[in-house]
């Protein structure tokens, strides 16, 4: 019996001709902090779609949290603990920090009405404005929450869609580039931000990133796609120096 929290096995995604993934296996266990990285088009993102359940793939299981998620839909596989951020940001204009949030987390406790509701004022309760208080904390976005989600850095964006996930209160957070447009400030912001996702609420990360200073200096475990084949998984350190990553990845020519 594995320990791991989600394994996914022998993953093969074909689009028209393309071969996004090839038997791709993969696992991350309770707690822990893995990445993928990868060229651009080593299928990455489509590797996130299919453990999510944004596609369905050809081939391969996906077990989270000891059973099966292949039939579920994403909204389920968010509801069992799988919460994701998408490469592009994705943020409601009009509506502050805090109602992101609330959103997130009415959607979560299925007290219906969601958007419309924050949007026509309908008061959030003590619990709810606790739980968002608690991640905008977390993240440093105390003095943010007022604000309009249109009005902010794209540095603090991303840390508000990844509040956002976070009222999902996901037993693993799969975040797709989340340091992509940003400048060396920000990605350490967001570096800490994560840590302390992991360090203070347990949360596994499972991690794509191009930038590889913030991968080494997160990751425990990486694992490497290059062309939809996986050609290295391990130990960071191991896997950062192993030859055929260096060639593939990082441009070595020796
Ligand atoms: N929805 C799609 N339809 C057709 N081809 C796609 C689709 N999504 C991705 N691809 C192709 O699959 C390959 C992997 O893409 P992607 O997963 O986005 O890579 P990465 O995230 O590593 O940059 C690329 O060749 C890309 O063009
Ligand atoms: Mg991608």
């Amino acid at each position: 019996m594995s320990d791991a929290l989600l394994s996914a096995s022998g993953v093969t995604k074909r689009y028209a001709g393309i071969v996004a993934l090839q038997a791709v296996s993969l696992e991350v266990r309770a707690g822990e902090f893995a990445a993928v990285i990868g060229p651009n088009g080593a299928g990455k993102s489509t590797l996130f779609d299919c453990l999510t359940g944004v596609q369905r793939p050809d081939r391969g299981q996906v077990v989270f949290d000891g059973r099966p998620v292949d039939s579920l839909k994403p909204a389920a596989r968010a509801r069992a603990g799988m919460a994701r951020t998408f490469q592009r940001i994705e943020l409601f204009g009009g509506m502050t920090v805090l109602d992101h949030l609330l959103v997130a987390d009415r959607a979560r406790t299925r007290r219906g009405g969601l958007l419309a509701d924050v949007l026509t004022g309908s008061h959030p309760s003590p619990e709810e404005l606790a739980r968002c208080a608690a991640v905008l904390e977390l993240l440093g976005l105390e003095q943010w929450a007022d604000r309009p989600a249109e009005s902010l850095t794209l540095g603090k964006g991303r840390l508000v869609e990844l509040a956002r996930a976070l009222m999902c209160e996901p037993k693993l957070l799969f975040l797709d580039e989340p340091s992509s447009g940003l400048d060396r400030h920000e990605t350490d912001e967001m570096g800490n931000a994560l840590q302390r996702v992991q360090h203070e609420r347990g949360i596994a990360v499972l991690l794509i990133e191009h930038d590889v200073p913030l991968v080494e200096r997160l990751a425990e475990r990486i694992s490497v796609l290059d062309y939809g084949e996986l050609i290295a998984s391990g130990p960071t350190e191991e896997v950062l120096s192993d030859q055929k990553v260096r060639i593939a990845y990082l441009g070595a020519t020796t």
